[in-house]
């Protein structure tokens, strides 16, 4: 305890700690009306925490090679100790970021909290939910199984409608005509470098953003004021409200722990959610699977490929969609949030779920 205070009084006449924390702990007041779709930035940092993790300890025996990428990722499942359980949180917890990310985007639609002043927070969470989706595409393909080869001859396949550049563009994500070593090669700096380290820095500014605004209150019941806009840059602050510890972060690390709990239960009872049987056959450039379905959230896209008569309109479809969404808060200026007087939004956004 001693030790404790007198460490804590060194960093304190050096750094301030104590006024950082007390200004962002005990001192930082959220709306009172708080609800649990704000625990979902929390999970998310969570899991993307455990992400990291076990994905250094895959590293160590994955070898990024056509020949060998199979064999070291059986070897991991068999042979190194605990490899199958660092592996099989790998896969499970990447498809829940995704089901968390979808849901942190969509409740933050529906509060109408990408709305000025917040509209850096929803780009650069836009841009995190497509670079989270990539990071998904590159880290399909290392197993280097039936699955992995199919699944990304598709999607890089899909690119080569796109006129005038398609065929210079699928060869670029290829690394070659086809899918093969060099595409192993790049997706690999991608998954492990360049996608983690850009992921960070812009998760840093989402973070910021957040902070530096305020967390908005929750557009429902009595308690809820719009915010008045000004011109220039005000904290939206709650001086009624709650602080962040302790009353808040007990909410948030109960929801954390709801969330792990999902995780290891689909991880010791039914991985195989997330690992079709494609995923355990060596990838075969000459046979083709009889079927070969994309990750459940790519299935959207896919649909929307088959309904369009061509190619090209399928992927401009997306690409006007895609673009809407991260240009929404320039879009939507008005300044009410709540959903019960936005009837024409709630339509929609429920039309959009549902499609
Ligand atoms: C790994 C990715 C992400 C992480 C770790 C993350 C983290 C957070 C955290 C901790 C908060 C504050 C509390 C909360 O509302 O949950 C937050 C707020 C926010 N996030 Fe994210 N986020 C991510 C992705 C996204 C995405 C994909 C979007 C939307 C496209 C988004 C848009 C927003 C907005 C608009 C807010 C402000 C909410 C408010 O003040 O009411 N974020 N994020």
């Amino acid at each position: 305890m001693k030790l404790q205070k007198d460490a804590m009084d060194w960093l304190d006449s050096r750094l301030g700690v104590r006024e950082l924390l007390y200004n962002n702990l005990n001192g930082y007041l959220l709306p009172r009306n708080i609800n649990i779709w704000y625990t979902l930035g929390a999970i998310l940092m969570a899991l993307l925490g455990l992400q990291f993790l076990t994905g250094i300890l895959l590293l160590i025996f994955y070898v990024p090679d056509t020949e060998k990428a199979f064999a070291s990722v059986t070897m991991i499942m068999n042979e190194v100790p605990y490899g199958w359980l660092i592996r099989y949180l790998h896969v499970v917890a990447s498809n829940l970021i995704v089901a968390f990310l979808f849901l942190h985007m969509f409740s933050v639609l529906f509060m109408g909290s990408y709305k000025r002043p917040r509209e850096l927070t929803w780009l650069s969470g836009f841009v995190l939910f497509n670079m989270g989706l990539v990071f998904c595409l590159t880290g399909y393909l290392l197993p280097w199984s039936q699955l992995s080869f199919w699944a990304t001859t598709v999607a890089t396949d899909a690119a080569g409608a796109i006129p005038v550049v398609g065929d210079f563009l699928v060869e670029f994500l290829r690394g070659g005509p086809s899918v093969g070593a060099a595409t192993l090669g790049r997706f690999f700096a991608l998954h492990v470098m360049a996608l983690p380290m850009a992921f960070l820095g812009l998760l840093g500014f989402h973070l910021f953003c957040v902070r530096r605004v305020g967390i908005s209150s929750a557009p429902f019941g009595d308690q809820y004021q719009p915010t008045e806009l000004t011109r220039s840059f005000t904290h939206d602050e709650h001086l009624d409200g709650v602080p962040f510890h302790p009353n808040y972060t007990i909410k948030e690390i109960s929801m954390v722990f709801f969330a792990l709990a999902a995780l290891v239960v689909i991880t010791f009872f039914v991985p195989w959610l997330f690992i079709p049987p494609e995923a355990l056959v060596p990838a075969n450039p000459f046979v083709t699977p009889e079927h070969i379905k994309p990750e459940w959230y790519f299935l959207w896209t896919y649909q929307v490929l088959k309904i369009f008569p061509s190619k090209l309109l399928g992927l401009s479809a997306q690409a006007a969609v895609m673009g809407l969404m991260a240009i929404l808060p320039f879009l939507d200026l008005g300044p009410e949030r709540r959903p019960a007087k936005r009837p024409i939004f709630v339509t929609i956004y429920l039309l959009g779920i549902w499609v």
